[in-house]
């Protein structure tokens, strides 16, 4: 028997290779796929539309920029999203607009660089759904731009805190979830800056070697238990992340580009697992 992404989720899964043959491989899996589509050995029924129907997603940093658009992809998908943030009012006036669209999504502040906040939402999520099938870390701050020798150590805390030690603190409150849920997907928003050399954002640079670096080892650790752990790096994305001084908003990354990252991640076959996307504009920007 096949592996099953989100178990707990009943996620009919069907991957449709449309081929120049018209190729088609259906990847059944048990639970509702015969109720929403019947005979499922029939090629040509349309693909779920809402292949995400009954799991439940947490995207960090849900609020604005690349977060918001994964928060809208999930919920658009079908996922109960809970989105959270800093600021209280912005995600959940967020998840009121989504309900009110006829989506499923739930605001919550959460600082991810809190161990004891973190902690009280996992309860949180654990008393309201007692599951959780998707996590998508991407709270994340760039800091000050400059050499390294003039970082102000509170900075170089902040942004190591952010982008790495919180991703930490939510995978310890999410992954007993998950593992009692019987499998999930995490997705960590890292950064080509987490690929290659960033002179004058050396801090944010290491923050995401480092985060790519939990990536991989937490991925490892976590396959037995049917969570696959991936991680996405993005070049310049157009967002208020940060200036983007010099570059064309146009040809840069659109939010839109790593949620559809994010989409091709957790809608794979259950017996495929893309680790790590490496997400780079079509044209220099
Ligand atoms: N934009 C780019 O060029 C780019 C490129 C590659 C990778 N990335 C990565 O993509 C991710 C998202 O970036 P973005 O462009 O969407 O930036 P953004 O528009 O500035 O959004 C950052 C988000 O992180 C949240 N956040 C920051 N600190 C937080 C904390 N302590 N606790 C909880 N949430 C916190 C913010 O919400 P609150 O302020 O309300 O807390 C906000 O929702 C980051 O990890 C970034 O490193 C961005």
């Amino acid at each position: 028997m096949q592996t099953v992404p989100f178990p707990d989720a009943r996620v009919p899964t069907r991957t449709h290779c449309l081929l120049p043959r018209q190729c088609t491989a259906i990847v059944e899996q048990r639970f509702i796929a015969l109720a929403l589509f019947g005979d499922d050995n029939n090629p040509m029924k349309p693909l779920n539309s809402v292949p995400l129907e009954g799991a439940v997603a947490v995207v960090t940093g849900g609020g604005r920029g690349i977060g918001l658009a994964i928060v809208r992809k999930l919920a658009g998908l079908g996922a109960r999203v809970v989105l959270t943030g800093r600021d209280e009012a912005l995600v959940k006036r967020i998840a009121a607009d989504l309900t009110g669209a006829g989506r499923r999504a739930d605001g919550l502040r959460c600082d991810v660089t809190d161990s004891h906040e973190v902690e009280v939402f996992g309860k949180h999520l654990q008393k309201t759904f007692g599951k959780v099938h998707i996590l998508v870390n991407s709270a994340g701050i760039g800091g000050p731009s400059g050499e390294l020798h003039r970082l102000a150590p509170a900075d170089w805390d902040s942004i190591l805190n952010t982008n790495l030690r919180g991703v930490y603190y939510m995978i310890r409150a999410v992954v007993p979830l998950m593992i009692d849920s019987g499998g999930g997907h995490i997705i960590n928003i890292s950064s080509l800056a987490g690929k290659n050399p960033l002179p004058r954002g050396v801090a944010y640079s290491a923050s995401k070697w480092g985060l790519n670096g939990l990536s991989y080892g937490a991925a490892e650790e976590l396959r037995g238990h049917n969570i696959r752990v991936s991680v996405v790096c993005p070049g310049s994305v157009n967002t208020e992340f940060s200036s983007h001084a010099g570059k064309s908003a146009e040809r840069m990354l659109q939010p839109d580009d790593v949620a559809h990252a994010v989409e091709a991640l957790v809608t794979q076959a259950p017996q495929s697992f893309m680790s790590e996307i490496l997400l780079r504009p079509t044209q220099k920007p």
